[in-house]
């Protein structure tokens, strides 16, 4: 199949590039690279060999995708264009509703008008709030998000939803991610967010490569084990090959459907940084710090919808996610920047 991936040259968006062309698939991207850069296109020739058609292009734009949709002959689209950071969305709420709620909305007139009827799109497990139990289902309630980012997926979800009702020939899959962590084995792709992370793991190796001192744990009073968060961490190229198995479902059925993307098992964050450093056998220093507001204390899914519908499961445990996600960051300390 030829797949736009919108937001292709990010973390998920280039994972996913990989494992659809190890798959037989086109994938081309749509970027305008306000949170990647181009050098990731180069880092997908060398692990595949393969040239990906790349479109510098924001996705709000209109004009510019209609363009691109009249000659794409798309067969799908995947949707990870947006901005995702949780802190920044409390302080520029507007920027973050017109970035992924207009880019979203853009894109199903495109679809619309140009006949494309496959639809997938980036939602989060955020959009379950503080969860009503655990292991989180679909089925469980949505709403109370902590912040505009996680109510931006909110609101594209129902919109898209509402997109398959009016449109009997689209078919949308909704993928609720986990907590994504990991890289290609490679070590050429990975996460390089720009300034001081605000995840978890990419936290820990910059911690462990020397550009910070200690990792903050936030909070040890939680409901859990040991008292700090726990969340259920999937491998990002487990991640993108729940999207490889999205395709084929989404192709053969209609309308729209929720499924969670997860492992099924929650990890703490001491025993997060306990793994990092056994497995890398490097010191990751910790201190415990006050709780961050709007963290909940458990989050992990019930990941048998995916198996069912999509004949899709983790593959790759706790030691392949600390091990690829190391191999990464000390083979590109600065990420992207300084490429070697
Ligand atoms: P990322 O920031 O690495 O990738 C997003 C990409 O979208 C970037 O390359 C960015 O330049 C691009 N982009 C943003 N706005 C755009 C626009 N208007 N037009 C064109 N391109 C645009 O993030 P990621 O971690 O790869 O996440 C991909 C998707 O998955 C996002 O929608 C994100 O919200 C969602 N998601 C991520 C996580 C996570 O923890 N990483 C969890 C749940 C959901
Ligand atoms: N944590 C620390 N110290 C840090 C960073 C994180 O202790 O320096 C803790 C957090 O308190 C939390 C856990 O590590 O308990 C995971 O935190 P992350 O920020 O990595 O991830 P979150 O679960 O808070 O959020 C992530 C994504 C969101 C997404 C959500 C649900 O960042 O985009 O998962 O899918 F919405």
């Amino acid at each position: 199949m030829r797949v736009l991936l919108t937001g292709g040259a990010g973390y998920i968006g280039s994972h996913t590039a990989v494992e659809l062309i190890n798959a037989g698939h086109t994938p081309v991207i749509a970027d305008n690279y306000s949170n990647s850069c181009p050098e990731v296109l180069n880092r997908i020739k060398e692990i595949t060999g393969v040239e990906v058609e790349a479109h510098e292009i924001d996705m709000c734009d209109a004009e510019k995708v209609d363009k691109l949709f009249a000659t794409g002959a798309f067969d799908a689209v995947i949707h990870f264009a947006g901005l995702k950071a949780v802190g920044e969305s409390v302080s520029i709420p507007v920027q973050y509703y017109r970035n992924n709620i207009d880019s979203t909305l853009v894109l199903l007139d495109a679809m619309t008008k140009y006949g494309v009827a496959n639809l997938i799109f980036s939602s989060s497990a955020t959009v379950y709030g503080n969860p009503e139990r655990l292991p989180l289902t679909e089925d469980c309630a949505t709403g109370g998000c902590t912040n505009p980012y996680g109510w931006t997926k909110y609101m594209i979800e129902q919109i898209i939803r509402d997109a398959a009702k009016a449109n009997p020939n689209l078919s949308a899959v909704l993928l609720r991610y986990f907590n994504p962590v990991g890289a290609h084995a490679s070590g050429r792709i990975g996460e390089d967010p720009s300034g001081i992370p605000n995840n978890l793991m990419p936290f820990i190796s910059q911690v462990a490569v020397g550009r910070r001192t200690h990792l903050s744990i936030f909070g040890n009073d939680y409901n859990t084990p040991d008292g700090t968060g726990v969340r259920d961490y999937i491998h990002v190229v487990d991640l993108a090959r729940g999207h490889v198995a999205s395709l084929p479902y989404c192709a053969s059925h209609k309308g729209s459907v929720e499924i969670n993307l997860g492992t099924g098992t929650g990890y703490s964050v001491k025993e997060m940084a306990e793994a990092f450093a056994r497995v890398n056998d490097i010191p990751v220093p910790y201190q415990y710090a006050p709780r961050r507001p709007g963290d909940i204390d458990a989050c992990y899914a019930d990941p048998v919808k995916a198996k069912e519908l999509l004949g899709w499961e983790a593959q790759l445990g706790l030691e392949e996610m600390c091990r690829d996600t190391w191999n990464w960051q000390k083979n590109n300390p600065n990420g992207y920047k300084g490429a070697n």
